[in-house]
């Protein structure tokens, strides 16, 4: 795995404006999502182990014998490609098979292609972990990784005409109180909420009524990180590993960060 994302890093630039069709969820694809997820797949489905790979970029969940889940969305942020911003990869490992809630998963990993190139993983048998990829292919570890205590940014996303007047209120009280960071791809805002504390989000909008990002592929998986952490996750009302999704690309309104971030969050949304 540490390879293949390895190697994305280093070939991102070929893929920058190829376009291609249409994903599941009826978005449109870019040439990278296609490369990232059929190289993902070869590293991943034939591991002895794995019983399953279900992707954001195929329909269906592709059966590859017995063993664990994996969910993944192998180029996050793509449209972040064709303006060179940061965009990454996000896999969830269940023990259990999908669709299935998020508490069914045993580890989950966000890959951030920035500057540098940085896995950070988290496991239910250890602490999460960060790893610089280095040019060498090798991999330096940071060690134990937690959420910083005091928070310092937020991103939540949609047009503010899309949203409800409730949320906007409540976003901008946050706005009012923390520095904006909104990049388009969720691991790299996340990654802004690891590193400085805050809360990201993407909430239901006119445009995407249970919210833009899908369970499986991007909720699910960083909400297992985030708590892992020793952070919080929502759908609005419950941690986002609650949630009961029905189909493999359904999507859910989705909070991370900071547990009093997300708490007054939920008040807030409770008051509506
Ligand atoms: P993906 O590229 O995997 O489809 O994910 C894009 C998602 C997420 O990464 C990001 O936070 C969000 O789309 C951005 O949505 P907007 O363009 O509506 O801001
Ligand atoms: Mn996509
Ligand atoms: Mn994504
Ligand atoms: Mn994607």
């Amino acid at each position: 795995m540490k390879d293949t994302a390895h190697y994305v890093s280093g070939n991102l630039a070929n893929y920058a404006n190829r376009a291609a069709g249409e994903n599941p969820s009826g978005e449109q694809q870019v040439g990278g999502d296609v490369w990232a997820d059929d190289l993902f797949f070869d590293a991943l489905a034939y591991i002895d182990g794995i019983g399953a790979y279900a992707s954001e970029e195929r329909s269906d969940v592709v059966d590859c014998g017995d063993g664990y889940s994996i969910a993944i969305d192998p180029l996050d942020g793509s449209s972040n490609l064709a303006s060179n911003n940061s965009v990454g990869t996000i896999i969830g490992v269940y023990d259990a098979e999908l669709p299935a809630a998020g508490r069914e998963m045993v580890a989950s990993l966000m890959v951030l292609y920035g500057p540098y190139t940085t896995l950070t993983i988290a496991r239910s048998d250890r602490d999460v972990v960060q790893e610089h990829l280095l040019r060498d292919g090798h991999s330096e570890r940071w060690g134990q990784f937690e959420l910083p205590a005091e928070a310092t940014v937020v991103g939540l996303a949609g047009k503010t005409g899309e949203r409800t007047d409730e949320f906007n209120a409540i976003a901008q009280s946050f706005e009012r109180d923390l520095k904006l960071r909104y990049g388009g791809a969720t691991v790299a805002d996340l990654a802004q909420v690891l590193e400085y504390g805050g809360l990201f989000g993407y909430p239901a909008t006119t445009g995407y009524p249970n919210g833009k990002l899908r369970v499986h592929f991007e909720s699910a998986p960083l909400a297992y990180l985030v708590e892992a952490a020793g952070g919080a996750s929502s759908d609005g009302s419950q941690s986002l590993l609650a949630v009961e999704p029905d189909g493999i690309h359904d999507r859910t309104p989705t909070f991370l960060g900071n547990t009093e971030l997300v708490d007054e969050l939920e008040a807030g949304l409770s008051e509506e």
